[in-house]
């Protein structure tokens, strides 16, 4: 019998290369919260301050808004609490004038619209309000799901988020997914009465729930700082004091205080735009790469980098601050009052309509870059606009004449008007002689995508914190940190000798205010109108 050999092994072939090391240029995907779902889960929204300005210029056109682009659930409503004695009928016709461009499907809508007049912390304003939240449950499915929006004075904060606790209202209704608080600026006046609030808000919802609202962390372009920083190759190696020189962080405005002197006179411009709106801008321009772009990575780095900003005593605060009022001038040729003509405002006010800051963050990538921020109403243009300015070449070949018209590189996020980023080089003028000029490499958002950038921020932030993502709200840390940046400088302020200067309305600020930068050499930039 002959025992079959088997075939030899077929030759086996060569083992294959292990897989390539990815490129270290490949991206890693990480998990994200940025992309927000089509359409905000079942829920009632309710607008405490129902009757106020907020809600008449803000809040309903961006509802109306996100209605209109289907951004809303069917099982969607509003109900309205204020002390104004008004009825359904009045409510709804509000929210149809106050967006009057809007289309069919927020009128759809508009006619669920219920309102409670009454005292904030009343019992009888929490009964009635139960009752329309169990009404609206049962006849739009809105399945116990609430946001509540203070769109109050902010004395009343604490006390509405207090009432609501007390009246059985910060936790779902029957079946409910959840309760949230959405509160707007400011919050708190200081340190000490903001760290008070957020105890007594804390005492009512936990941290979770709260949606504190600064609305330029809605602006498409103040978004892009992050996809221009974490989604290019380019700019974060240079991103830093080996390569940068100053930073500086311009909110300008040509408006005066409007309407709101009275308001004005309590809170002053460090109060009223550096503390929430610069320190936003700010932590989102220096602060390390997130690993996740998600609510925690993304709030635990800006926190990270406030913490790094230095806090000078009251007395250092006088050195490195400058604070102004406008007088009578003339803004885009209209001749204009002085802030202690305006109305509200008392004609010897001592608040500050400009402010100015030579701020350091002590870390490892900006150490000794001085970070220069000002602010001001009644300025030649309303222009935000933050610029990167790198340093120069070690060495210049081209000498004196040659390069007069040269500035230093500089990168300009420009976040209002005009939304875009441009890089300034200097480049070969045309011609014989070898002389070299700056010229500007620009993107603008209106070019590459047309006029779409969401308006003033408030439809994105009331969609996300609808759907529950908090990554553009700002966490209690951040809060708290932003003050303890400005505390000294209101302290400093507060005593004999914290002076305050005075420009007429029309002119970039009061003229000490270069003096915040000559004596590093630096001078502030004129933004290009
Ligand atoms: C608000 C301030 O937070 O921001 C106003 O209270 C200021 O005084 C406004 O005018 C500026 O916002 P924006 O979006 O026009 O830059």
């Amino acid at each position: 019998m002959t025992v079959p050999v088997p075939d030899p092994p077929a030759p086996q072939p060569a083992q294959p290369a292990p897989p390539p090391t990815p490129a270290p240029s490949r991206p890693v995907v990480p998990r994200s919260s940025l992309s927000a779902p089509e359409r905000t889960p079942p829920l009632v929204l309710v607008l405490f301050g129902a009757s106020g300005d907020l809600t008449a210029r803000k809040i309903l056109p961006a509802l109306a808004n996100l209605a209109d682009r289907g951004r809303l659930a069917e099982e969607f409503t509003v109900i309205g609490v204020a002390r104004t004695q008004w009825s359904d009928e009045d409510f709804q016709r509000v929210a149809l004038a106050d967006a009057s461009n809007a289309g069919e499907r927020w009128r759809k809508y508009v006619e669920r619209f219920r309102y409670v007049s009454g005292e904030y912390a009343a019992t009888e304003t929490f009964d009635r309000l139960r009752q329309l939240l169990a009404e609206a449950d049962q006849k739009y499915g809105t399945h116990g799901n609430r946001v509540y929006y203070l769109a109050t004075v902010p004395s009343v904060f604490a006390m509405v988020a207090e009432a609501l606790a007390k009246e059985g209202c910060n936790v779902p209704g029957e079946g409910g997914d959840f309760a949230r608080l959405v509160v707007e600026k400011p919050y708190g006046h200081d340190l000490d009465s903001a760290l008070a609030l957020d105890a007594s808000v804390h005492r009512a919802f936990d941290e979770d729930q709260i949606f504190r609202i600064d609305h330029y962390m809605g602006k498409e372009t103040v978004q892009n700082v992050l996809a221009l920083r974490f989604a290019n190759a380019v700019f974060e190696p240079i991103w830093n004091r080996q390569f940068v020189e100053q930073v500086q962080i311009t909110v300008a405005e040509s408006i005066g205080v409007e309407h709101r002197g009275g308001f004005y006179e309590t809170a002053g411009a460090l109060r009223d735009i550096v503390q929430n709106h610069v320190m936003q801008v700010l932590s989102l321009t220096l602060m390390e790469p997130p690993t996740r772009m998600d609510a925690t990575h993304i709030r635990d780095e800006k926190v990270k980098l406030l913490k790094a900003v230095d806090i000078p005593t009251p007395d250092e605060a006088v050195d490195k601050s400058v604070r102004g009022q406008y007088t009578a001038g003339v803004v885009d040729g209209a001749a204009v009052v002085g802030y202690r003509e305006e109305d509200g405002v008392a004609p010897d006010s001592l608040t500050e309509t400009y402010v100015a800051l030579r701020l350091h963050v002590d870390n490892w990538r900006w150490a000794g870059v001085p970070i220069y921020v000002r602010t001001g109403k009644r300025l030649p243009a309303r222009v935000t606009e933050v610029a990167l300015q790198f340093q120069r070449v070690p060495f210049l070949a081209f000498e004196g004449e040659l390069s007069r018209e040269l500035r230093p590189n500089t990168l300009v996020l420009r976040i209002q008007p005009d939304e875009g980023i441009s890089l300034n080089f200097g480049a070969k003028v045309p011609g014989e002689e070898f002389r070299v000029q700056s010229v500007a490499m620009t993107f603008l958002y209106d070019s590459a995508f047309g006029d779409d950038r969401g308006s003033d921020g408030y439809p994105r932030l009331l969609h996300d914190a609808m759907c529950g993502d908090a990554t553009l709200f700002i966490r209690t840390d951040e809060v708290e940190q932003a003050w303890r940046i400005v505390d000294p400088y209101l302290q400093a302020w507060s005593q004999p000798g914290g002076g305050l200067h005075f420009y007429p309305a029309g002119t970039w600020g009061p003229h000490i205010a270069e003096l915040l930068l000559e004596r590093s050499g630096d001078a502030w930039r004129i933004p290009e109108l």
